[in-house]
């Protein structure tokens, strides 16, 4: 994997995510202050996020895991899938999905039905970075890092069939790396 060149610009480096998650952190810590939340971490992009981001909550909250998949290559497929890595009991509690990106809409609403669906007390998004111009179905997150234009973006947990999760900033892909 060459990280050296694998993207032509740094749209967001790792400082100003520090920064955005301590805001949110705060935020999250005074709206769910006594309501003991589960913070859902959507494997895998949101690893890196998840991590920076619950160091700054203060409230009590649980972590739990779940994995969605819909993308191939630089695409969305349509279709997610959803599998708990972790067990849990959803019933009449408040959730919090955090997200690395929306892009299409799809995943979060596939993920925000699912916990519904499962008689949840509460569901809202924390996403760390969200592109409109994509979007096939209507999602808001209630939390929110960065706005970006319609770019194929990776690092700080985003990938390219599984590479370049690592990079410490979020970047657009050089295209030479995307499969023609
Ligand atoms: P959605 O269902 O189309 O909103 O897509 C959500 C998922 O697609 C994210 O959780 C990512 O895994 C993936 N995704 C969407 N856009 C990008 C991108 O620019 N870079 C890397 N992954 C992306």
């Amino acid at each position: 994997m060459q990280n050296n060149d694998a993207v032509t610009q740094i749209l967001i480096d790792e400082q100003e995510i520090i920064e955005k998650c301590k805001d949110l952190g705060k935020q999250i810590s005074q709206d769910y202050a006594n309501k003991n939340p589960i913070l859902i971490c959507t494997l895998k992009g949101a690893l890196m996020f998840y991590s920076e981001l619950v160091k700054h909550i203060t409230c009590a909250f649980s972590m739990e895991f779940i994995k969605a998949n819909s993308y191939e290559d630089d695409h969305s497929t349509g279709k997610v899938e959803i599998k708990s890595m972790t067990s849990f009991e959803i019933k009449n509690r408040d959730i919090l999905i955090i997200e690395d990106i929306v892009d299409t809409g799809l995943t979060l609403h596939r993920l925000c039905d699912y916990f519904k669906e499962n008689q949840a007390k509460s569901v809202k998004i924390v996403a760390l970075v969200n592109k409109k111009t994509k979007r096939l179905v209507e999602i808001h997150p209630d939390y929110l890092g960065f706005e970006i234009e319609n770019h194929f973006v990776i690092g700080y947990g985003l990938d390219y069939n599984e590479q370049f999760r690592n990079l410490p900033y979020i970047g657009i892909i050089n295209p030479k790396y995307i499969k023609k």
